[in-house]
């Protein structure tokens, strides 16, 4: 660890000043580039992008809308080039009003979406798969790369795991209950040690519309995952299955995490039901002393919960067909902070404790269904609002983003979520038995944990805590995605910054050991409206990749009056949500 004579933090940048701008901005001595634009060709025959002709057809071929999830994947598979890779992004979610012209400002003007622009919004979901390669210094595009692919919310798609072919998962155009059309609400994600990539699917509830109360699932399961006769779509008005009228098990399809193989663009994605069903965040893996693997999860919304799935067999690290259908069978936990600092992970294993017929669970596949209940049952400890939760590669500490929750109250508060009106969320660190040694145990359900930072001003926001040498700059509020640099740095994102405040969005670094442990410092502001996500470095640390979403959403704007025209700022081009690239000028790694 670095000593204190070392200076406070071990990163080499300049820090950036908080801003709120139509433009975007990083550290002196970096550069920015755009690497590829909501509407940008992806496949062979993909249209040129045109604001004024967003339809299916085009938008099933090109980059789809809100960008959140980044994974840069080396070519060929298994070397660690940072020339030329595979960029895969998640499409979490569509701004209409943005997308389209004259629908007005406002997230309810989707609502009035007609049957051609709701098709249009299902191809601009789901993710996209485009090779990169990196010459002369920039990164772009290899136009119609073989490997390219669009997975879009029409997809064919596979259930797997122990909830596959369940009769509350059977629809009129599925009745075996096994086969779906597309995924949804993909945030954030996370990626295996055989190559594929997982994907997980968010708020899927937000689609779907009719009578909520006659479906049979109202009563403990629909409602617990905010499954409601409104919708925030069109799409119930126009395509039967989003409609609980005429499917009411399509909700049960969606809320999973969805595995795929980016290097075989045939192959079929599979939702993974072992991981559990829930408003899935994030699925970062680590690999344990053992060899088994476990998958880090959060449930993002308020007073829900931390979650590992661990296989039940070891990864076979020279046979990639070995490791097909690992993430099929398992243990999934939930995790329960005690107040003296002890960790506990709790099984959701259908007949242990209370999760038995005589509590509603008839099998396994129940208590993957109703995953958020099987959790309340055991005792888990109820947070705020989970988004990353990734292990430091480094040290084997996973760091879970806890965005915010106002709504905890006082009679709610735990050591591990100890703010009553928690506007702008903490970082708490998850610590397994051997964590900083060679022999990390990722599949003991026991632990440690620990509150790595308290978000929001310093000496303005009741409780924030960070080290004591952070500056005006280094303050953050909201953080949502992290990633870590070749030197164990966590690089925290965030979503909600304080625009009172005269703070976007941005990306901030910090040390995790030594002196400057917890210093958060400013690398990258993100334009008006957009949350930062992403982030991704390449394998040298020399590009760090980030998804920036949903520019300009904010009160009052709209296709034809946006609050920004972020990244082409041409006149008539909406604003684009798009990933970027950031690069030292001259050359080097990112934050040494
Ligand atoms: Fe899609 Fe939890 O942010
Ligand atoms: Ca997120
Ligand atoms: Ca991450
Ligand atoms: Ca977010």
């Amino acid at each position: 660890p670095a000593a204190e004579s070392d200076g406070p933090s071990s990163l080499g940048f300049t820090e950036l000043s908080h801003r709120l701008s139509q433009r975007d901005a990083v550290a002196p001595g970096h550069e920015i580039q755009t690497v590829i634009r909501w509407g940008d060709p992806v496949l062979a025959d993909a249209p040129a992008f045109d604001p004024q002709a967003v339809t299916a057809a085009a938008q099933a071929q090109q980059f789809g809308y809100n960008n959140d999830y980044v994974d840069y994947l080396p070519l060929p598979h298994g070397s660690q080039n940072s020339e030329h890779g595979l960029l895969v992004v998640n499409h979490e979610y569509t701004n209409t009003n943005m997308m389209f012209p004259g629908l007005g400002a406002g997230r309810s003007a989707a609502l009035k979406a007609s049957a051609a622009q709701a098709a249009a919004e299902m191809a601009a979901h789901g993710m996209s798969v485009v090779e990169l390669r990196r010459e002369g210094g920039r990164w772009s595009p290899v136009a119609a790369g073989r490997l390219n692919r669009r997975i879009t919310a029409e997809t064919p798609i596979r259930i797997g795991g122990p909830a596959a072919g369940h009769e509350r998962l059977r629809t009129n155009a599925d009745p075996t209950g096994t086969q779906v059309l597309g995924t949804l609400n993909n945030c954030s994600g996370g990626n295996t040690p055989w190559g594929t990539v997982l994907t997980a699917e968010e708020n899927f509830n937000v689609y779907f519309g009719g009578a909520a109360a006659t479906t049979g699932e109202q009563k403990d399961h629909y409602r617990r995952y905010g499954i409601l006769s409104e919708s925030l779509y069109s799409w119930s008005r126009h395509t039967d299955r989003f409609n609980l009228d005429k499917e009411p098990n399509e909700p049960n399809r969606f809320g999973w995490v969805v595995e795929f193989d980016p290097y075989d663009p045939t192959s079929v994605p599979v939702k993974r039901t072992a991981l559990g069903h829930f408003k899935h965040e994030c699925c970062n893996h680590a690999i344990s002393a053992d060899g088994r693997v476990a998958i880090y999860m959060g449930d993002d919304e308020r007073f829900e919960y931390i979650y590992k799935f661990v296989t039940a067999r070891r990864w076979h690290p020279t046979d990639r067909a070995a490791n097909r259908d690992l993430l099929d069978e398992g243990t999934l936990f939930v995790a329960r902070c005690l107040d003296d600092g002890r960790l506990e992970w709790l099984p959701l294993v259908h007949g242990e404790g209370p999760l038995t017929a005589a509590n509603g669970f008839a099998s396994q596949a129940e208590v993957l269904i109703e995953t958020r209940r099987a959790a309340d049952l055991l005792g888990a400890t109820p947070m705020d609002r989970p988004e990353d939760v990734e292990p430091n590669p480094l040290t084997g500490r996973i760091y879970a983003m806890l965005t915010n929750n106002t709504a905890r109250g006082g009679q709610r508060l735990d050591r591990a979520n100890p703010r009553a009106a928690n506007a702008h969320g903490h970082v708490v660190e998850l610590i397994p038995p051997g964590a900083g040694t060679s022999q990390v145990d990722h599949v003991a359900p026991v632990g440690r944990w620990e509150i790595f930072l308290l978000a929001g001003k310093p000496g303005v926001d009741a409780g924030a805590r960070y080290h004591r040498a952070t500056s005006d700059q280094g303050w953050l509020s909201c953080p949502d995605n992290c990633t870590f640099d070749r030197k164990g740095r966590i690089w925290i994102a965030t979503d909600g910054a304080p625009s009172a405040a005269g703070v976007a969005d941005g990306l901030y670094a910090a040390d995790t050991a030594g002196y400057g442990r917890g210093l958060t410092r400013l690398f990258y502001q993100a334009p008006t409206g957009a949350e930062v996500c992403g982030p991704c470095f390449t394998p040298d640390g020399e590009t760090i990749f980030l998804a920036i979403q949903h520019p300009g959403e904010e009160a009052g704007s709209s296709f034809e009056r946006p609050t920004t025209r972020w990244p082409d700022f041409q006149p008539g081009m909406p604003p684009r949500p798009s990933v970027i690239a950031i690069t030292r000028k001259g050359g080097g790694e990112i934050g040494s």
